[in-house]
This record gives structure tokens, C-alpha cells and sequence, in this order.
């Protein structure tokens, strides 16, 4: 799609606001070449790098993706190591550039369920990202969609006997609790990888995104699968349970 730089009160209708991935397929992507499952994630980090920048150019205001979930501990510890080990690499490189390339990154998730070092590095990335505007990307890094809805659920119940909130919840109120408060929905979520399930994904939030599911495995996915998926999005008749 043509490259453009969308300033406030201009963009183009045709590119999703906020586009969600599920970032699937590094394992097999691997397996295919008879490479240990690591190396799919080394590739499948590369290929993150440039649909971000991609989605950046084209003028995407918002793109979450889902990198870690809060079940994925259950993999060999070999594997959780260099996921954590290319996720710290990748944070280090954020705090580097994001305000050169105008990329405001955030973690969505239990950071308390990860290393004090990643800890810190996420700490570090939102105190920077407070002062860019524009380009957000959200990573979810242990996180788990039930997970975000209970804690979300804790911090109001916590409000509430604080005298904080009242009892009266309504959804808006409530999806301030949440990881993605003052994020818009996805309007689209892609899956490459060939499942077809949202293994916790957003629950909350994909009330009403498009899906789109590829066999593309995500180490192998391009600016023209994404694309690909735009131009489905856009034959999308979104009624949002109405009538057109
Ligand atoms: C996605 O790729 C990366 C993470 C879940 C961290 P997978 O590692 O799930 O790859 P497959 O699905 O086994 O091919
Ligand atoms: C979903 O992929 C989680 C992430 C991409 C972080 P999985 O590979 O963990 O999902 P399942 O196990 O196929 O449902
Ligand atoms: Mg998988």
C-alpha cells in the first residue's frame, strides 16, 4: 500500500485504525528447515520489526501484538529463555528509537510475571512513550485475555471498597481497567499460522474486530499478506448487530 504520513483529523478510511496480530507459526516455520524452534523466533522477530514499520508508513494508528501468553510458560524452558532473551533485546532497541522513528511502544500484560530485568526495561518504555505522540504498538507479553478481565475486575472491586468507584459499572468504565484502556478496539486481527482460534486473545476487545486467518507462517509473512488482509478487511461489511 502507498506509504503516507497521517497527520490528526486526516487518514484514510480504507486502512484499519487499529490492527491486532497473533503472531503464530515460528515453531513449524523452523521444524520446515530443520532449524531448533529458537531460530523461528529470531525470524519471526525480524518479520515483527517490519510490519510495524510498515504499519507505520501506511498509516495504521494502533497495532497490538500478541507475543507471549500467559500459558506459554508451559513450553521447554529452553524456549521460554530465548523468547525472553529476543524480547529483551528487542525492548533494548525500542528505548533507543522510538522517538526517532516515532513509534510509541507499550506492554500489555503481567509484568510482574517477568525478570526484574524485564521489568525494568518495561518501565523504562512507558516512561518514554508518554512523551511520543502518534504510531502506538502494543505488545503483549504475558498476557492472557481472562487473566486481563480478572485483574481488571480486582482493580475495580478494589476501587470500589476504597470508595474510589461506585457500584454502577458500565462497559466503558469498565474497559479503563483494562491493559488497553484509551486504545480503540481492533478493527481487524490477523492469525497467520493456519489456526483459526483466538487462544486468548483479546477477548474483551475483538468484540466486534474482522478476522482474518492465513496458512502464512508468521516468520514468512510480508508487507503484501498484510496487504492481503486490508483489502479483505475492506470487502467487511461491519453492521456491529444492526441493519445497512
Ligand atoms: C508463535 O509461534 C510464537 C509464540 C507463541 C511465542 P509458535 O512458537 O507458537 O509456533 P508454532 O505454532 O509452534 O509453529
Ligand atoms: C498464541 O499462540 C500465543 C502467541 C502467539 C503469543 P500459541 O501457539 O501459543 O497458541 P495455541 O497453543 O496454538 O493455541
Ligand atoms: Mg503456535
Amino acid at each position: 500500500m502507498e506509504k503516507r504520513n497521517v497527520t490528526a483529523g486526516e487518514r484514510d478510511d480504507r486502512v484499519p485504525r487499529h490492527i491486532a496480530i497473533i503472531l503464530d507459526g515460528n515453531g513449524r516455520w523452523a521444524k520446515k528447515r530443520g532449524l531448533p524452534r529458537t531460530a523461528g523466533h529470531a525470524a519471526g522477530s525480524e518479520t515483527f520489526r517490519k510490519i510495524a514499520y510498515y504499519c507505520r508508513d501506511i498509516g495504521v494508528e494502533y497495532l497490538t501484538i500478541y507475543a507471549f501468553s500467559t500459558e506459554n510458560w508451559k513450553r521447554p524452558e529452553g524456549e521460554v529463555k530465548t523468547i525472553m532473551r529476543l524480547l529483551d533485546k528487542y525492548l533494548h532497541e525500542a528505548i533507543d528509537t522510538m522517538e526517532r522513528d516515532g513509534m510509541k511502544m507499550r506492554i500489555f500484560g503481567d509484568v510482574s510475571g517477568l525478570s526484574p530485568e524485564l521489568q525494568a526495561l518495561a518501565a523504562r518504555t512507558d516512561e518514554i512513550a508518554d512523551r511520543i505522540d502518534g504510531f502506538q504498538v502494543n505488545v503483549c507479553l504475558n498476557y492472557g485475555g481472562r487473566d486481563e478481565i480478572v485483574q481488571a475486575a480486582r482493580r475495580y472491586a478494589a476501587d470500589v471498597a476504597a470508595g474510589r468507584a461506585d457500584g454502577e459499572l458500565s462497559e466503558a468504565q469498565f474497559a479503563r481497567y483494562l491493559y488497553s484502556a484509551n486504545v480503540p478496539d481492533p478493527d481487524l486481527l490477523i492469525r497467520p499460522g493456519g489456526e483459526q482460534r483466538l487462544s486468548n486473545f483479546l477477548l474483551w476487545q475483538c468484540a466486534y474486530a474482522e478476522f482474518y486467518f492465513t496458512d502464512v507462517l508468521w516468520p514468512d509473512f510480508t508487507p503484501e499478506e498484510l496487504d492481503k488482509a486490508i483489502a479483505a478487511f475492506r470487502s467487511r461489511d461491519r453492521r456491529y448487530g444492526g441493519v445497512k
